[in-house]
């Protein structure tokens, strides 16, 4: 046990029983799985305990493993935690079951491309009420920004599945719900409860694992404030009148209230995250804002706001899009995938069970493929399709690399898509961010971009003036 069987893909020494287990990475796990990627290469393999992870650092292999061999690699690990505070509902997390499908089928049909367009006028309301709050309270805190984000991002999934709106952040469920869905993030991360997500056939000795305790009374409370909060919005609407939700029809109510709940925490911090990144990235490179800047005043002027129709005739602001999704991806490892039977790739074995890890930040930041990785520059998506320098393989390249792969693509990118169109040309037609000033010394503080390297950096890093 914890030894490398003969056939599976190099990788860090192992040791009896532990395996690598006690270098697996237990925070901003990318970092780690990007420098083992230039000592093991593309593919290679990690051990905990009995289990392998295989970790996957080019866009031909994932699309090799992940894309092509979709049917057998879809399911996800088995998650002790989340299985025992979400009973196997939990759409995001849910093992490759027949409930599993039976509601991605449901969400795929209520965000198709063709639905999406007719989710856009909710979507530009609350990104103009987005620019107002702005407006109002441009003394942002990084935490208020959040709230204004995640209230745009709250409010379109709301509106979009059950027809409600959340016209405030501040006091207002959303906000209580999105304090536990924190935790969340933090307790889901590769390796952030060792051992127990990472060698499924341990068994949990009461009282041993203080933080798995402590993570699983968390946990239940973030479940049970969804579902209460999610199941009263849907009981009665402000007028008291019962709401219908997109997903009625296939499901029943506790998977509707469930599944509403779960677009809710995948699509909001996800869209706010981003919009974060891209302010930062705006601010650390003045000439970027403004080039973006005078291009839209090319195209819309100042005598009327963006238009969604607006964005193809705005490639600057598309690249700024992309740059912003490769040099700061907001799951720099996606969510693993686990293989339901042995897979043969470039002569390694994959066997049956073993997690999948997409090391998404590795693959944008590969040396090979792109020229000055580790400098914010759009100017090279406008130079070629996907950004990589000349003679770099393009194998399996896609620009929805930012969103998964395979079945379990992220359902909800089209619309997050228009949210991000949105949202970026209004941020950008209308504002201009600066640095914040030291009050002391009244100097702009300069924002370090290299120190943006996970989404819990996003949240600490100086602040900025709009
Ligand atoms: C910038 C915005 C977003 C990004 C970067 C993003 C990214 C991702 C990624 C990387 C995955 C994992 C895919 C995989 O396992 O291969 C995922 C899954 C998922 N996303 Fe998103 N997402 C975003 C917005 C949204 C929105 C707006 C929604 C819904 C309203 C959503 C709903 C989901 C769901 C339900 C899953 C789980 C799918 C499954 O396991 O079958 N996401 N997303």
């Amino acid at each position: 046990m914890g030894l490398r069987q003969p056939g599976l893909p190099p990788g860090p020494p192992a040791i009896p029983f532990l395996g690598n287990l006690h270098m697996f990475p237990t925070t901003s796990s990318h970092l780690k799985f990007t420098s083992w990627a230039k000592q093991y290469g593309e593919i290679y393999s990690v051990k905990v305990g009995s289990g392998t992870a295989i970790i996957l650092n080019s866009a031909r292999v994932v699309h090799e493993l992940l894309h092509v061999r979709s049917t057998t690699t879809s399911d996800r690990p088995p998650h002790y935690f989340a299985d025992i505070t979400t009973g196997g509902l939990n759409l995001v997390l849910a093992r490759h079951t027949n409930t599993w499908k039976a509601i991605r089928r449901v969400v795929h049909d209520a965000v198709t491309r063709e639905a999406c367009m007719e989710h856009l006028p909710i979507q530009q309301a609350e990104a103009t009420q987005l620019m107002y709050d702005l407006l109002e309270q441009p003394q942002v805190s990084n935490d208020e920004f959040y709230n204004h984000t995640r209230r745009y991002a709250s409010s379109v999934v709301l509106s979009v599945v059950f027809g409600l709106r959340c016209p405030h952040y501040k006091g207002s469920l959303v906000e209580e719900f999105f304090h536990v869905q924190r935790m969340w993030t933090e307790v889901l991360e590769p390796g952030a409860l060792p051992p127990l997500d990472l060698l499924p056939s341990i068994t949990l000795c009461s009282g041993t694992l203080g933080i798995l305790e402590e993570s699983l009374k968390r946990g239940s409370a973030t479940s049970t404030k969804a579902l209460l909060w999610i199941s009263g919005t849907m009981s009665s609407s402000d007028q008291g009148r019962p709401q219908k939700s997109v997903l009625h029809g296939e499901l029943n109510l506790v998977l509707i209230r469930y599944t509403g709940g779960i677009l809710m925490e995948a699509g909001s911090d996800t869209t706010a995250i981003f919009l974060q990144s891209l302010i930062f990235c705006l601010v650390a490179c003045p000439e970027v804002q403004i080039r973006a800047q005078r291009e839209l005043d090319g195209v819309v002027g100042r005598d009327r706001s963006p238009r969604f129709e607006d964005f193809d005739s705005l490639p600057y602001v598309d690249a700024v899009i992309k740059e912003v999704h490769r040099f700061c991806p907001v799951a720099p490892t996606g969510i693993p995938h686990a293989s339901v039977s042995d897979e043969v790739i470039d002569g390694f074995v994959i066997p049956k069970g073993s997690t999948i890890i997409m090391n998404i930040w590795g693959i944008f930041r590969d040396e090979e493929s792109y020229e000055q990785p580790h400098t914010f520059n759009p100017d090279r998506f406008l130079l070629s399709e996907f950004g990589t320098k000349k003679g770099a393989s393009d194998v399996g390249r896609r620009h929805t690399m930012i969103f998964g792969s395979g079945r379990r693509i992220c359902p909800g990118m089209q619309l997050a898509n228009n949210s991000l169109i949105l949202n970026v040309m209004n941020l950008l037609w209308a504002f201009e961010f600066r640095p914040a000033k030291d009050p002391l010394t009244g100097n702009p503080i300069p924002i370090d971009l290299n120190a943006m390297t996970d989404v819990k950096s996003l949240r600490y890093l100086p602040s900025y003036r709009v």
